[in-house]
């Protein structure tokens, strides 16, 4: 029944009391085939609470879906095959809370939740993913109670909890008992803003205080107090009794005018109004409220997070205190002024990440530990925002950013993707969208980090929709709605439901036109960018670049943090990370539930990198008289860094020094001298390399923490060294035109393709190379003329695809000396291979040349349109450690920008590889076909030879499994390839 949303249940508050009675632990199940079935009497088991039954050796397994339903039916239907989880525990009352008002709280159940104490219901819930409290008073006794929680996997809400993610069931959050005194807060409402004259904090407080039925509310008081501040302020107020209807001329006359003119009649009679309207009607019993001036505070924001301590003191009519609610709040103020999202007056860029609950061994069941580490995680990778995509996430993930300094998208549990175009319009769950809003905002209003509520995901837009809004509306106009649903198809409307404008995978063209069109009406921030699906995140420079040159756009969330991949152990003992189908659920949507930037155990992966150079705190560059720092963030100045830079000369350091940053205000550059800097030193390159240093511990990082590398090449002199010629050295090519090293196991061959990454699959390009037969190209020798010394080869080759499409390829190679080689290669691409991966050679090494070194960007992972972070510097490495572990195998373990890059043994002998200009390389023990065809990564069987990658072109990564693919710019066509490189013996290593 959809219009049911809970029988019995308190109403939410956004109180948090701390457990009395914890019943966390091991409880008695039984997993019933549906919510009818009899339990069995001897098939009990143990089972953790919280946990997922999905993750505790059940027969109910993970399923993954992402749009469609794990089951058929529509919208109410519920399938007969209804797993139902049975917990049982008999929990004993502490003494000391008899006699009190007692409520169990239940933190979290997926999906529907009943509950009995004692052989008595005590209630009903849905709504995965906030809490269920129901009063216990009458239903607990002394010594043991019985306490059973059904919980039904599937229902009519379902259908509005269908996000992209695994489908569990179970209890997945704490479950306890607390007490309160008969008389106690039902709930506090403190918003906490900034006054708009002089920045002093502003206080909205609400306390609504519950008496037994009969209880006389007069004589009570309630007291607020903050207690940290310069000058506490302190503030009582009586509950019920309010004056009595004023009847004197003033008062009627200021009624007049506010009634004929509004708002802007009362000019300077605004605080006279404040105080008359309070008075106008009985206050209701039991309600309070208070609009405190809080002066000398320091405003929250992400970079300085200041809370400070609320006390809230309800008082007996004798004086005694009867409870104490102590909450932390921070004075920020977050408004929309035109097409501008302002946090505390500043238009601050949301460089934000979209989170769920995750982890690889529970589920969905996530500690304060996991929670805070995550946190931790973004603080680190430049992240200021989260989006709890898509439902509210524990309260204390809340308190976590409030504490560490994150801006959070609150987002409510609604998703109805599979039928999106028809429940928002459905009266039937008209209560389940409104509740599930209310419920939220009620539980999470006093939070400073929050700057936006959304109203859910993907689920259309219609009447629920304006129903949820209006109600946040009334209930919170201290915040900005969202809701992607609203905008979708319309970016320049009056988005009723949404004050910003938060598309999902927009094109970068999209986003600046409509930004510079005149059109634009509100702020334009992203829910949903950049897809992280394995080898991903391309053009983020590009987008970033977008954002910060036009007004009007103003950052994003990218999508999304965590990589579900599931542990999971196979029949052999090996554990893999599982996606859809693995737990053979049908149907299922595959690995693209594997789109995080960090892997299942919390390792980033290459792209956050590039995410954390994106965002800076500092930018640089190169200035007359040293160099130009500028405070790239919005509140602090740079004082709490330090910077440690170095001059590299062609990769060898010349220069080093250190030093504190000046305290350069937020939007300010200014000229730092860096002693020691050479001027104009001699060589090919120079680069200085700046890493910016923590210059004490933060909440988030201990001191000496790293958290921005940046690089500007330096001005060189080059001197024009004579070229060296050849020795005249025979041309390493065999008869048919193979050029051959004795360190080589497999020749160069021309290489157009690449094992397609995630993004390649699904956005079509390798359905389409494999109809060019790019994967497969086959060499038919034309011609190969010597000089007449010999040691010049010109060989011409006919280059076939699987597909039978013809390529001319010419290699002119000339010997060196100790069996080395110099190849000049010109390759002419048709126009029907329209799309490449890459053109570039590929050869293979003898076994034992485990080590690798390169001089270009590092040291992480980078491609032609992910390589902001990359640092131009002699890098080393071993190959094994060149694999990048993407769940599903795909291209990986690239460079961008390569000058040259070598291959030895421990001794560093091996083999040194030139690109003449630089290229995408790549050394590796897997082949491209090895990577393809794994579907896991732990089906990988690395070589022992060594396969190296040159590129002259190598197809950027793009979003394309869910988004843009790449730019222009970045990609691989037709047309005439010239390029040079040198293959030669080097080492090994002076001793
Ligand atoms: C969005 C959706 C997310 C996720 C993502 C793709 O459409 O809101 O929940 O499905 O795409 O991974
Ligand atoms: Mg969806």
């Amino acid at each position: 029944m959809p219009e049911l949303t809970g029988i019995g249940r308190l109403p939410m508050h956004a109180i948090q009391h701390d457990p009395d009675l914890m019943l966390d632990g091991i409880w008695r199940f039984q997993l019933l085939p549906d919510p009818e079935a009899e339990p069995g009497s001897d098939a009990w088991r143990d089972i953790d609470v919280p946990g997922c039954w999905t993750r505790q050796q059940t027969a109910d397994l993970p399923h993954y879906t992402n749009v469609q339903m794990p089951f058929d039916g529509l919208p109410p239907e519920v399938p007969v095959a209804n797993p139902t989880g049975r917990y049982e525990r008999s929990f004993d009352l502490p003494d000391d809370m008899r006699g009190r008002r007692i409520v169990l709280h239940v933190g979290a159940a997926e999906s529907v939740l009943i509950a009995s104490l004692n052989g008595r219901e005590i209630g009903i819930s849905k709504d995965s993913h906030l809490a269920a409290e129901f009063e216990i008073t009458d239903v607990v006794r002394p010594g043991a109670n019985d306490l059973r929680l059904t919980v039904v996997k599937w229902s009519d809400a379902s259908y509005v909890e269908d996000q992209d993610q695994w489908w569990h069931g179970g209890l997945t959050r704490s479950v306890y008992v607390y007490a309160t005194e008969h008389v106690y807060f039902a709930d506090i409402g403190a918003i906490a803003g900034l006054a708009e004259d002089d920045g002093a904090g502003t206080l909205r407080l609400t306390a609504d205080i519950r008496f037994p039925a009969g209880a006389e509310a007069r004589g009570w008081t309630v007291t607020t107090t903050l207690p940290d501040l310069y000058e506490p302020v302190s503030e009582m107020a009586p509950l019920s009794g309010g004056p009595a209807h004023p009847h004197d001329a003033a008062s009627r006359d200021l009624m007049r005018a506010r009634a004929v003119g509004g708002p802007a009649a009362l000019g300077d009679r605004a605080e006279e109004w404040i105080r008359l309207d309070r008075s106008l009607e009985p206050a209701p019993a039991g309600r309070v409220s208070f609009n405190l001036r809080v002066p000398g505070i320091v405003p929250w924001s992400a970079e300085d997070p200041r809370r400070y301590p609320l006390l809230v003191t309800l008082r007996s009519p004798d004086g005694a205190e009867v409870e104490t609610v102590t909450m932390l709040i921070g004075f920020r103020s977050v408004e929309v002024r035109g097409n501008d999202l302002l946090i505390n007056g500043r238009r601050v860029l949301i460089r934000g990440v979209n989170r769920h609950d995750f982890d690889q061994h529970t589920g969905r069941v996530v500690s304060q530990d996991s929670m805070r580490a995550d946190l931790i995680a973004m603080k680190r990778f430049g992240f200021n925002a989260v989006r709890t995509s898509h439902y509210p996430n524990d309260p204390g993930f809340l308190d976590l950013a409030d504490e560490l300094g994150l801006y959070v998208i609150d987002e409510a549990d609604i998703e109805s993707h599979a039928f999106q175009s028809v429940l928002c319009d459905d009266a039937r769950y008209l209560n389940q969208w409104v509740s599930r809003v209310a419920r939220m905002a009620q539980r999470d209003r006093n939070h400073p980090s929050i700057i936006a509520w959304s109203l859910g995901n993907e689920s259309g837009y219609g009447a629920n929709h304006d129903a949820a809004a209006a109600w946040l509306r009334r209930f919170d106009p201290s915040r900005p709605l969202h809701y992607e649903g609203a905008i979708r198809f319309d970016w320049t409307s009056d988005q009723l439901v949404s004050d910003l404008t938060c598309p999902m995978y927009p094109e970068i063209g999209a986003i600046v036109e409509h930004a510079t069109s005149g059109l634009q009406r509100h702020p334009l921030i992203m829910c949903e960018y950049s897809h992280a699906m394995g080898n991903s995140n391309g053009t983020l420079a590009d987008t970033w670049d977008a954002i910060e040159s036009t007004p009007g756009l103003q950052g994003g969330f990218i999508w999304e943090w965590w990589d579900h991949g599931l542990l999971q152990t196979l029949a052999d003992g090996t554990t893999r990370w599982a996606y859809g189908g693995d737990f053979d659920d049908e149907p299922n949507d595959g690995n693209f539930c594997a789109d995080g930037l960090v892997w299942p155990d919390r390792m980033p992966k290459p792209a956050l990198w590039e995410h954390r150079a994106l965002a800076s705190p500092v930018g640089i560059a190169v200035a007359d008289g040293g160099l130009a720092v500028t405070n790239r963030r919005d509140f602090t100045d740079l004082a709490w860094l330090r910077v440690d830079w170095e001059v590299a000369v062609d990769g060898e350091v010349v220069a080093q020094g250190s030093l504190e940053a000046p305290a350069i205000g937020p939007g300010e550059t200014a000229i730092i001298t860096l002693d020691g800097l050479p001027e104009g030193p001699t060589g090919d390159e120079a680069w200085l390399t700046t890493h910016w240093r923590t210059r004490s511990a933060l909440p988030w990082a201990p001191v000496g923490f790293e958290v921005a590398a940046i690089q500007v090449p330096l001005p060189v002199e080059v001197v024009a060294e004579p070229v060296p010629q050849p020795a005249p050295s025979l041309a390493p090519v065999t008869e048919d035109g193979t050029i051959v090293h004795p360190l080589l196991a497999a020749p160069p061959e021309l290489c157009l393709w690449r094992a397609p990454t995630d993004n390649d699959r699904i956005g079509g390009m390798a359905d389409h190379w494999a109809a060019l037969g790019l994967d497969r190209l086959s060499r038919r020798p034309v011609s190969v003329v010597r000089s007449a010394d010999g040691t010049i080869a010109t060989i011409n080759d006919e280059v076939t695809t699987n597909a039978g499409i013809r390529i001319v390829h010419e290699r002119i190679v000339t010997g060196l000396e100790g069996g080395g080689a110099r190849i000049v290669e010109s390759l002419v691409i048709p126009d029907a291979l329209d799309d490449l991966a890459r053109v570039g050679v590929v050869l293979e090494t003898v076994a034992g040349l485990d080590r690798v070194e390169w001089f270009g960007t590092g040291p992480h992972e980078t491609y032609p349109d992910r390589k902001r972070a990359g640092l131009v510097g002699r890098w080393r490495s071993t190959v094994a450690e060149q694999y990048v572990p993407y769940i599903r195998p795909q291209e990986n373990g690239g460079h961008a920008d390569v000058r040259w890059l070598r291959v030895t043994d421990a001794a560093g002998s091996g083999l040194r590889f030139r690109l003449e200009r630089p290229g995408q390389a790549s050394a590796t023990h897997l082949r491209a076909v090895d990577l393809a065809a794994a579907t896991h990564d732990v089906e990988l069987k690395p070589r022992r030879e060594t396969i190296v990658h040159l590129d002259v072109a190598h197809r950027g990564l793009g979003t394309a499994s869910c988004g843009p693919d790449t730019l222009p710019q970045y990609l691989v066509g037709p047309g005439t390839y010239r390029w040079t490189w040198t293959i030669e013996a080097v080492g090994p290593d002076p001793a």
